[in-house]
């Protein structure tokens, strides 16, 4: 049992670091934040000072060589995460890394390979995991309330929710738009709930019909000029176990909803939707639909301090970490093989 604090290290000090990061390091007593790193100092010391760590640096390894350690959270723009969870990793850190994993199925493999040759802890920050909700329904699952799941459908559809900041509209520093950015929180939540089967087969289309045009929406105004990903993912895969998925995902979409983040399960003795919860059973010769009446905290911004929480307490070695590198490698295997089938207009084999 380890009873000092342990020293926390954040590489990449943007919006997520702030609101979903840094927060619940300092309230909980078992970590303390002892550095961080940015692109440029200026940036790490203005974290510094508004989350009073006490080191900032313009570069992870000298950071990672100058202070100890015990456990960083990656929060840069998706290219760089690769590098920053292998340097954390040989660098004897505990990672818990943003999503997605990485920019590309190769990086995500070494990153688990990294993970297994240091023994530590690498998790990716898919937050809808530890909303209660999706806990209550996994549970349901595995007691078999829905008896064999044999098909999902994955939305992360936005009416106009184009990031107003950051780099999410660049290719080049995020790989894509919708898919890698918030389709692969929902991706990861059917996986999840579905046990990871393997997937063998995909058929994605993307499109690029509304980000270059001027805009404002839920977050904020958009470049249209700096435009670069597509706005509309979608596609289907096909699993060994005989599973299909369908998977919608947008940034901007002419549609009637403002945001639908939803994972909707079909199994042959009852099917689900996690947002919000609701389940329905073939029970008594009818079909019922069942909702939970009490949760202790629904707040979706609870899911994040819940993860934190979970990371610490795994880095402390008194728990089991919810979600694995290979894992990580499965989504980002989906993710890459949707983007290469839009792009040859034809499906991919994943086997
Ligand atoms: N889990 C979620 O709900 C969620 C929400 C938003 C973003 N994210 C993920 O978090 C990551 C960052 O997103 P954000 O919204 O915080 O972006 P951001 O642009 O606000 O912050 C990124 C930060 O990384 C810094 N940075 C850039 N290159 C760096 C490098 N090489 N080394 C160290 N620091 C570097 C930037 O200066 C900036 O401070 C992305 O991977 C994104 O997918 C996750």
């Amino acid at each position: 049992m380890i009873e000092r604090p342990l020293k926390v290290g954040i590489i990449g000090p943007g919006g997520i670091a702030r609101s979903a990061h840094a927060p619940y390091y300092i309230n909980d007593k078992r970590t303390e934040l002892a550095a961080v790193t940015s692109r440029t100092l200026e940036k790490a010391e203005a974290f510094a000072k508004d989350f009073n760590v006490p080191a900032a640096y313009d570069d992870t390894q000298t950071m990672l060589e100058n202070e100890d350690i015990d456990l960083v959270s990656i929060c840069t723009p998706n290219k760089f995460h690769k590098d920053a969870v292998i340097q954390s990793l040989k660098a004897g850190c505990h990672v818990l890394c943003e999503k997605p994993p990485a920019m590309s199925l190769a990086e995500a493999e070494e990153m688990e390979f990294a993970a297994e040759e240091a023994g530590k802890v690498l998790m990716y920050a898919f937050h809808h995991r530890y909303n209660l909700e999706t806990q209550v329904l996994k549970r349901a699952i595995e007691a078999g309330d829905l008896g064999s799941i044999y098909h999902t459908n994955v939305q992360a559809m936005r009416r106009r929710g184009i990031p107003g900041w950051g780099v999410f509209t660049n290719k080049e520093l995020q790989g894509g738009g919708p898919l890698i950015d918030v389709g692969v929180h929902m991706l990861d939540l059917a996986l999840y709930l579905t046990d990871f089967p393997e997937p063998i087969e995909v058929m994605g289309s993307t499109h690029k019909r509304i980000g270059h045009k001027p805009g404002v929406g839920l977050l904020g105004q958009w470049d249209p000029a700096k435009y670069e990903v597509e706005d509309l993912a979608t596609g289907m895969v096909r699993f060994q176990n005989g599973m299909s998925m369908l998977i919608e995902s947008s940034f901007a979409a002419n549609q009637k909803e403002e945001e639908t983040l939803n994972v909707k399960l079909l199994g042959d003795q009852g099917g689900a939707e996690t947002a919000p919860l609701q389940l329905f059973e073939e029970k008594h010769g009818s079909l019922l639909n069942t909702t939970p009446a009490y949760l202790e905290k629904t707040d979706p911004r609870s899911s994040y301090e819940r993860q934190i929480t979970h990371f610490i307490d795994c880095c402390r070695g008194e728990a089991k970490p919810l979600s694995t590198p290979a894992q990580g490698t499965t989504v980002q295997r989906i993710v890459e093989g949707l983007y290469e089938s839009a792009a040859k207009c034809q499906s991919v084999s994943l086997l």
